[in-house]
């Protein structure tokens, strides 16, 4: 155990507080930090927690049931023997709160979501529900349980809509005017947060993050949609791929990069809100480019366009001023839009040839 990990993973407590897993260094005694994370089982949730297990945390989270068990667990059953999962819901307040309760958590970390933006125009109400009034249960679960703790918000770059200031970039203090449920939905679910830091003294955290992929990645979300498709092409397992609209523009990062940023940004002592972005914007025809010419392939002998795929109302444009996080926490992306999509790809290539 080196003291940098102490720093991170562990908490410094007085000898009195009874644990099982306290270490002594010197005449200092410190336990494992103890996270609760929502959407344990998703792409943020599960690189999130492979983060914090290596730092030392001991790891809680919650997946929702559904039919299928068998599928619930695919991103995490790797990390099988060193997690505690529990089923819970967003939507189920007095469990979380008997969950709280019980666990005591130092961080929250609030991550579940109906996340498809799409789809928040089809289960409109369902989503509020979840994103919006599934916030505020949680808030209310740990105000209850546990208000000692640091509390994590999902945000979202969605949140934004169609404003974009002058120079091009959305950031911290840009107006937000959200063009789906979705976006409404996180937009009361990040001001329900502010509130309750305000109001309360709590210490909650929006992370209002761009675009973030992996093969973790939903394969209904665009990048890992192109990546898999892309890569059956290649081998001779699918012929077109249909697509909605080409011609938005996203910042695209890594899952991996900007949970280190949710991270540090906990660890923070004034609770805040906070842009993670990689600065950069690129078009869903550019991200076309060249994820097929990574396979020698020119993506326009085989990308349709399918209206079943546009939206109600579409976002056209993002890029995130993340200077914020950059020069008061020391937080850098470590890949390139390039790098992930290649990883994605290769990540397909491999699942097929096997
Ligand atoms: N999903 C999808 N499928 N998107 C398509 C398609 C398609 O076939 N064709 C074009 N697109 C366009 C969408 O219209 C959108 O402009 C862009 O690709 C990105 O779509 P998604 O990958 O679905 O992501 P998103 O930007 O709508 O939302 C994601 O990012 C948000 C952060 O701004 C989600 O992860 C949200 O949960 C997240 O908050």
């Amino acid at each position: 155990m080196t003291n940098n990990k102490i720093k991170l993973g562990w908490i410094e407590i007085s000898p009195e507080e009874s644990n099982l897993e306290i270490i002594d260094v010197g005449e200092k005694h410190f336990r494992r930090k103890k996270a609760f994370i929502t959407g344990i089982a998703g792409q943020d949730g599960s690189y999130l927690a492979e983060y914090l297990v290596d730092l030392g945390y001991e790891v809680h989270g919650i997946v929702r049931r559904n039919s299928t068990p068998e599928n619930q667990h695919n991103r995490i059953d790797h990390l099988e023997d060193k997690v505690h999962t529990y089923y819970g819901d967003l939507l189920d307040q007095g469990g979380l709160e008997r969950l709280l309760d019980k666990i005591q958590p130092d961080e929250i970390y609030n991550i579940a979501a109906q996340s498809h933006v799409r789809i928040s125009f089809d289960i409109p109400q369902f989503t509020v529900q979840t994103n919006a009034l599934g916030v505020l249960n949680m808030l209310e679960a740990y105000r209850r349980a546990c208000p000692k703790a640091k509390f994590y918000q999902a945000s979202s770059s969605e949140m934004f809509g169609l404003s974009v200031e002058d120079d091009n970039f959305q950031r911290e203090t840009t107006v937000m005017n959200p063009v789906s449920p979705y976006g409404c939905s996180k937009v009361f679910g990040y001001n329900i947060v502010r509130n309750y830091r305000r109001a309360y003294k709590l210490h909650t955290v929006n992370g209002i993050l761009f675009n973030h992929e992996s093969p973790r990645r939903g394969s209904n979300f665009v990048t890992n949609k192109v990546a898999k498709a892309a890569a059956k092409i290649k081998l001779g397992l699918q012929d077109k791929l249909e697509l909605g609209n080409m011609d938005s523009y996203r910042d695209w990062g890594h899952s991996y990069d900007y949970v280190r940023a949710m991270h540090l940004m906990m660890q923070h002592d004034e609770p805040s809100d906070w842009v993670v972005s990689t600065m950069e914007t690129h078009s869903v025809r550019e991200m076309c480019e060249l994820v097929f010419s990574h396979l020698g392939l020119n993506y326009k002998d085989y990308v349709v366009q399918n209206p079943k795929f546009l939206r109600p109302e579409e976002l056209p444009y993002l890029k995130g001023d993340s200077t914020k996080i950059r020069t008061k926490l020391g937080w850098e992306p470590t890949y390139t839009f390039k790098e992930m999509m290649e990883e994605m790809v290769d990540h397909w290539l491999k699942v097929y040839t096997k």
